[in-house]
């Protein structure tokens, strides 16, 4: 059972990979079953906040939808830099908890055109920030503990680690991207209204998530939609760099028990402890995809071509997750073996959905933007 009270949830991007993923999760409706809301006891709404960019996709949450919808979930379109749209949003729901996962995500975009990322990372979340501290009414002199503003973010925050070492929360931060950076802004936003307004906020920053609905510009959606249909595999430079990989569900299920028993005014790190170089990645990823799709692992392999390394590219991500673990009693369910052959096997046994944001303005931008793909 929660510790804390929540009633109605606005989840924003909630379209996206991860807060689909999410909604999913809470309602029962992810392909591991688990029942977040069932399991804790929470019997309110969840309203889901997106304005649906090239990333937000309605057909990830057409099963909630369908036995939810209207019920005790409610989707609004809606740009979360629209401030008259958001307090009409807080109002008309009466939202008590926000779970704020809408952004601009992906590095490379971030690199080709950063502004997209400062307006929604940076001014979106300073929107909703603001208006959750009027609606609330909360201040240093009328603290609140019936309400909180959770605020999902990246360990990208900070920077890029050598050989060894790991982030721990009190790592100084150090973006290197726009991507990031936006990101670092809206966290620092985050703390200054815990700290100035007593805005009851919580804060998570997690390594690279895998699973379901990844939209397939991101390393492990791509590659398998690529081999699936024989084209370039595109490692950036030698394919040296490391990150650390976690299944969206047990990050989602970290995220669901800060929101309902973290402590008020505290940061958590999210990690996969799962590091692999690109490279290595890559061969796993061939050797269990030309498996499903019946190619020959060694003739897909010379499809692997190196390109131009991300400019600023950072070397090695890896969290210490000890404290969530210690003081929230978060474990991860899913093994890398398991949760890696079950995402080859969903992006196989979905091409509609990949086929989709294949054929559209995606195929435009990649046509724009890049010669090597
Ligand atoms: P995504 O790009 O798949 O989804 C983002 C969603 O936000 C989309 O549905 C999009 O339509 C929506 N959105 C974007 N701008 C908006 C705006 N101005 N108003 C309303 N909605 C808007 O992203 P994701 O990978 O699901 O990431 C979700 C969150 O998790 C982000 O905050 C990201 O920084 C963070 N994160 C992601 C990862 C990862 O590996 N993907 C890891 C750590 C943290
Ligand atoms: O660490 C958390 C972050 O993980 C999140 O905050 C971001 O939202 C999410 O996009 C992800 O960022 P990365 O840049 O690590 O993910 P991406 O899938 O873009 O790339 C993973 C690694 O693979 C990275 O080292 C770059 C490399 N890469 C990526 C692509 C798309 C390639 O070599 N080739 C590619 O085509």
């Amino acid at each position: 059972m929660s510790s804390r009270k929540l009633k109605n949830i606005l989840v924003t991007g909630g379209a996206g990979f991860i807060g689909s993923n999410f909604i999913n999760y809470l309602f029962g409706m992810s392909a591991t079953g688990e029942k977040a809301f069932m399991d804790s006891g929470f019997t309110g709404n969840i309203v889901n906040v997106d304005c649906l960019t090239y990333a937000g996709n309605l057909e990830n949450l057409a099963q909630v939808e369908e036995k939810f919808g209207g019920k005790r979930y409610f989707f609004e379109k809606v740009d979360i830099c629209d401030r008259a749209e958001i307090e009409r949003i807080f109002k008309q729901y009466d939202i008590d908890t926000v779970i704020h996962f809408a952004a601009e995500s992906h590095v490379d975009r971030s690199i080709l055109g950063p502004e997209a990322f400062v307006r929604t990372n940076v001014m979106g979340t300073f929107t909703l920030l603001d208006v959750a501290r009027t609606y609330w009414n909360v201040s240093l002199d009328n603290p609140r503990d019936d309400v909180l503003f959770h605020h999902i973010s990246t360990d990208e925050v900070y920077g890029s680690l050598g050989k060894t070492g790991y982030f721990t929360e009190t790592t100084p931060y150090d973006p290197r991207s726009p991507y990031s950076s936006s990101k670092a802004s809206s966290d620092h936003l985050v703390m200054a209204y815990y700290h100035t307004y007593a805005l009851p906020i919580t804060l998570s920053n997690c390594t690279n998530n895998y699973g379901p609905y990844q939209f397939p510009e991101k390393l492990l959606p791509l590659m398998i939609s690529n081999i699936r249909d024989g084209k370039n595999l595109p490692v950036y430079g030698e394919g040296l760099n490391i990150r650390d990989w976690i299944y969206v569900e047990d990050h989602n299920r970290a995220v669901w028990q800060i929101v309902n028993d973290g402590k008020t005014g505290e940061k958590y790190n999210i990690g996969g402890e799962n590091e692999w170089q690109n490279i290595k990645l890559l061969h796993k990823v061939i050797e269990l995809t030309s498996a499903e799709v019946g190619k020959s692992a060694a003739e897909v392999e010379k499809t692997i071509v190196h390109v131009k390394d991300r400019p600023g590219h950072d070397a090695r991500y890896a969290i210490d997750c000890t404290k969530i673990k210690k003081e929230l009693g978060w474990e991860r369910k899913m093994t890398f073996e398991q949760g890696l052959s079950m995402t080859v096997k969903w992006y196989l046994t979905h091409p509609d959905w990949v086929n989709h944001i294949l054929s559209g303005e995606y195929k435009n931008w990649i046509n724009r933007n890049y010669s090597d793909r």
